[in-house]
């Protein structure tokens, strides 16, 4: 059993005017739609699908599960994705704002429906015509947060090409490694961006990625944004500006099948390659939309603001493709919340009269730690719906979020999800579901969570164990790319083809799910996910090192700290030289997400007979935990104490 400590007991209620403005307004109605998914789960679908998709052509079944766990949605059904989020508002919303930007030095653009509409296309014309791309072919976007960056996204999507976005805090070499998985064709980028006050680059890192391999790619598309001199390599590499305005403003979307891929995007696992995680273009807009309207609440004049990087899937399915669906105006903002100080979010908010906020716990807590007032010399009325996504929120900032931002009017919806579930799973409705601190609620209507123990028996109530989805949803995760036997194992195997989300869990006397972390061997750093094995295999390519073990330490602000046990091949003379270097190898590798805060030079790692690390020890000692566990049958007990008493660096 997992042990589960975290005890809320506090209940807040959704605000009766925020109940007033919401499309499910109270637990009977949310119970009943819970209740037709339950009896009749097809129809369900078939519901909503039918109302919110502009299909090109209907589909001819709902759910294919011949072939399970690689269920099929929406089976024959075409559309194109940019139609649902561009060409269908035109008429209505052609002079709407579609995105709000503002940059880190304060430029700000409003790009409205029309325009987007016609920046899209031309890029699409210019993928096709220029660069030859062809449905199916993928292109990697490694951006900064600006509106070419979601430009370049629903270009391919016109032409149905695929894309994959590259996180721009990423490194050159993982960079490459995601380029040469995907088989990339193309690069979109940008000579950089604007991060704290200052100009950051990319394009540089793209050159190293091609120059030491990604043998597929043939082009190289850069925007100009921080005007920082760049190489361009001729033949291969051409400025965005000098040829979009050229091209022409239509390009017929491409039919796209329900079932095409929408998108790859790398996540991290248990070992140490990261995983394509493949989308469906039918199911994942459907969700998208459907989980803006019941869990945003999203109306005509809202301004939609989500903090996250698009390199993330938060960004893909709740900055670019969700609200663009809904025809909202999404905000997108470029740098860091703590620059020039940590009331930039909060002057942004008041200035744009944000009406809904979603951003991370770990950002939440960084302001609150380094400002706790701040948000009070803001107007922050327009606030009405705050969200939270990609780690557990603790309690107290949960309750700072709550009366500080949202002068305790507002729904905080805790929304819990992951990159391979495309949209949101288990979040309270804003204007219907009681919100206990810490606890992201019930699954929405339509998804069917349970925890069960590691022999496959259901969790009693209150019993941590692992987190299933018992039913397949539209915006599942599809296949990994190139490697459907991991698919299966790592999603499929713990249990009749229901899905494991690698999550422990406990659910209460009321049906509320509390998430407790992680199960499997991923860290959760500051709402990034990163594979302990990723940042193993990094390490060990310093050549000091002998080996290397990494787990996550609970961390105040973080949530998890990287903490690295490292045996060295030789003795360490210098240890605060070694971990600087340990570092820089960390961030060449994957970049300075994954860099370890604290260091332990050991001799030995605490291993099993059959040679295997016991992490599970190593992260009671990181924690400074007491070790509950037998450690007599280790094949070196003696090392645990060693470990205990050694101090990190
Ligand atoms: O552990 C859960 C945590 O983030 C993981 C998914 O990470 P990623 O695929 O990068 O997607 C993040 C954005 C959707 C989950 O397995 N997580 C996400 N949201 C929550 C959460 N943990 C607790 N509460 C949440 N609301």
């Amino acid at each position: 059993m997992i042990e589960s400590v975290l005890r809320e007991e506090r209940i807040f209620y959704p605000n009766p005017e925020i109940t007033a403005k919401s499309n499910i307004k109270s637990m009977e109605e949310y119970e009943k739609l819970v209740a037709w998914a339950e009896k009749d789960f097809e129809g369900f679908w078939d519901y909503f699908a039918k109302e919110k998709i502009n299909w090109l052509k209907p589909y001819e079944k709902v759910l294919d599960d011949s072939e399970a766990p690689h269920y099929k949605w929406f089976i024959n059904g075409k559309l194109n994705i940019t139609e649902q989020c561009l060409d269908r508002h035109l008429e209505k919303r052609g002079e709407k704002t579609a995105i709000l930007f503002e940059g880190e030095p304060g430029d700000i653009r409003k790009i409205t429906y029309k325009e987007l509409y016609g920046e899209v296309n031309r890029v699409a014309n210019l993928l096709k015509h220029k660069f030859g791309i062809k449905k199916g072919d993928r292109i990697v976007i490694y951006m900064p947060m600006i509106p070419e960056a979601a430009i370049a996204m629903l270009a391919c999507a016109r032409i149905g090409a695929i894309h994959s976005v590259v996180f721009g805090g990423f490194s050159a070499e993982a960079l490459k490694d995601r380029i040469e998985d995907a088989g990339a064709k193309m690069v979109i980028t940008a000579d950089g961006g604007y991060r704290r006050g200052k100009p950051y680059m990319l394009k540089p890192l793209v050159d190293k990625a091609l120059a030491n391999g990604c043998k597929t790619i043939e082009s190289v598309l850069v925007v100009k944004r921080n005007n920082e001199s760049i190489n361009m390599a001729k033949g291969r590499d051409y400025f965005y500006h000098e040829l979009v305005p050229n091209m022409p403003d239509i390009c017929e979307a491409e039919i796209m099948d329900s079932e095409d891929i929408a998108f790859i995007l790398y996540t991290s696992g248990s070992t140490g390659k990261p995983k394509g995680v493949q989308h469906a273009i039918g199911g994942f807009i459907l969700w998208a939309q459907m989980t803006m309207e019941w869990v945003f609440d999203i109306n005509e004049e809202d301004i939609y603001w989500c903090t996250a990087d698009i390199g993330w899937i938060t960004g893909h399915t709740y900055i670019v493709y969700g609200p663009l669906a809904c025809g909202a105006t999404t905000v997108m903002y470029e740098g860091v919340p703590t620059y020039p100080d940590a009331g930039r979010w909060w002057q942004m908010a008041e200035k744009h009269r944000v009406t809904k906020f979603y951003t991370a716990p770990t950002a939440i807590r960084i302001l609150k730690k380094l400002a706790p007032d701040e948000p009070k010399k803001y107007d922050l009325s327009s606030f009405e719906i705050l969200g939270t996504v990609g780690e557990p929120i603790n309690p107290d900032a949960w309750i700072w979020y709550y009366e500080t931002v949202g002068g305790g009017r507002c729904s905080i919806v805790d929304t819990w999800w992951q990159t391979e579930t495309g949209g949101h799973m288990i979040s309270p409705l804003p204007g219907a579901t009681p919100m206990k601190p810490g606890s992201a609620t019930k699954p929405l209507p339509g998804i069917f969570a349970e925890v069960f123990l590691e022999d496959g028996t259901k969790a009693k109530v209150n019993e941590g164990g692992f987190l299933c989805i018992t039913k397949p949803w539209p915006s599942m995760i599809r296949n990994i790319w190139r490697d459907p036997e991991r698919y299966k194992k790592t999603y499929f195997s713990f249990k009749d083809n229901i899905y494991l989300t690698g999550d422990d869990a406990r659910i209460d006397e009321d049906g509320y799910i509390w998430i407790m972390g992680r199960a499997d061997d991923v860290i959760n750093v500051s709402g990034h996910r990163l594979g302990t094995m990723e940042i193993e295999s990094a390490i060990a390519k310093y050549e000091k090192i002998a080996e290397v073990a990494v787990v996550g330490k609970p961390d105040e602000i973080k949530g998890e700290a990287i903490f690295a046990f490292i045996v060295p091949k030789e003795k360490i003379t210098d240890p605060e030289k070694f971990k600087k270097e340990t570092q820089e190898v960390v961030t060449k590798e994957i970049g300075p997400i994954a860099k370890p805060d604290y260091i332990v030079i050991t001799e030995g790692l605490p291993k099993t007979r059959s040679g295997k690390i016991m992490r599970r020890i190593l992260k009671a000692i990181a924690a400074g935990k007491e070790i509950t566990q037998d450690i007599s049958t280790l094949e070196n007990p003696e090392i645990v104490k060693k470990l205990q008493s050694s101090k990190p660096i």
